[in-house]
């Protein structure tokens, strides 16, 4: 990372992009979208795999080593798997990782070892299947099981994401944990965050990272700190024994900006210096528009030059625009 270009006005180096690739999902998790959905980008506003791989290859140059294909769900959005093939011939990118729902990712795991998909996070809140319905709307828990055992078998780094809500999920916030006692898993479990599709629902944060970590000590007395990776946004705990590792995120309290190594790009282009910020330029007008490399190198440094210093400036400078999107239009 010592070759990073890309530091902020707060002395940050940025080796991390979050790409969005659709905002389009074949569920309708509570927490993310209402359930009629959100009306979707038209196709032609989404990034072309060629834009795409452009950008990247420019932010690689810039010192961007590890990149997160997410969504939406990634793999609703047609040959997905030749795009990642392409990426992973990047040289300089030493990390991609990828976020996915799971739904039909089962058949694919063996190739995305192939490709040498450095790890990937499932989004799965619940072990019940009545319950996995309440929140995702769809009936396909079994297949996102499938998917686990497959990137296990395989043996892909795998962390399961659980958003923790209060009426929803917090049932199986314990049977969670108890997968990661004979499994290598990652188990994070996140804050609600406002992002759900605007007028969804509000969200009142009962479930605050302080909670859940009670929560865990009151069944898990002897649960320990472990140390965090550099950059994490999750604490991190072991139950002495347990095969895999427990990991809060406290993604509404916003206890991990200051070392905030990320950017994101939406699916149509928006460059976000952080989660909670309204956009600050789009990269697909400007490469639709002719920009050269040295152009758009220019306007990442002159984004980074004016980053907020937290997700709580970020969100004050919106200027009073809600934070309602959709994570699914943002990014995940
Ligand atoms: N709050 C917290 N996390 C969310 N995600 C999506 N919407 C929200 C939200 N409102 C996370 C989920 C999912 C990933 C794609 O984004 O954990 O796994
Ligand atoms: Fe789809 Fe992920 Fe949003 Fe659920 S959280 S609706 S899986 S994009």
């Amino acid at each position: 990372m010592s070759k990073s270009l890309l530091y902020d006005n707060h002395g940050r180096a940025i080796n991390y992009l979050r790409l969005a690739v659709t905002d389009r999902c074949n569920l309708r998790c509570f927490y993310c979208m209402p359930e009629e959905g959100i009306e979707y980008v038209d196709k032609d506003d989404l990034m072309s795999y060629e834009e795409m791989e452009r950008l990247i290859r420019l932010l690689v140059a810039m010192g961007v080593d590890k990149l997160r294909i997410t969504g939406g769900e990634p793999f609703v959005r047609k040959d997905m798997m030749p795009f990642l093939e392409q990426l992973s011939q990047i040289e300089g990118l030493k990390k991609i990782n990828i976020t996915t729902n799971g739904t039909t990712t089962a058949n694919l795991v063996p190739e995305l070892k192939k490709i040498g998909i450095h790890s990937v996070n499932l989004s799965l809140d619940s072990l019940d299947r009545e319950r996995f319905f309440r929140i995702t709307r769809r009936d396909v828990f079994d297949k996102v099981m499938q998917t686990l055992d497959a990137l296990l078998e395989e043996k892909i780094p795998v962390k399961i994401n659980a958003v923790v809500m209060e009426e929803k999920n917090i049932e199986d916030i314990l049977p969670l944990v108890e997968l990661a006692r004979h499994k290598p898993v990652g188990i994070r479990f996140i804050e609600e965050m406002p992002f759900n599709g605007s007028g969804a629902h509000p969200v009142r944060l009962s479930w605050d990272h302080l909670q859940i970590l009670n929560h865990l000590r009151a069944y898990y007395p002897d649960l320990e700190k472990i140390p965090d990776p550099p950059f994490s946004t999750s604490q991190n705990y072991r139950v002495p024994g347990f095969a895999g590792t427990i990991g809060i995120i406290a993604a509404y309290s916003r206890t991990f900006c200051g070392t905030c190594n990320r950017i994101r790009i939406t699916p149509q282009g928006l460059l976000k210096t952080c989660l909670y910020d309204g956009g600050v330029f789009n990269v697909r007008d400007l490469l639709r528009n002719g920009a050269t490399d040295a152009q758009l190198r220019d306007a990442f440094l002159s984004a980074l030059g004016n980053r907020a210093k937290n997700g709580f400036e970020a969100e004050q400078r919106r200027m009073g625009l809600p934070v309602s999107e959709s994570m699914s239009t943002i990014g995940g």
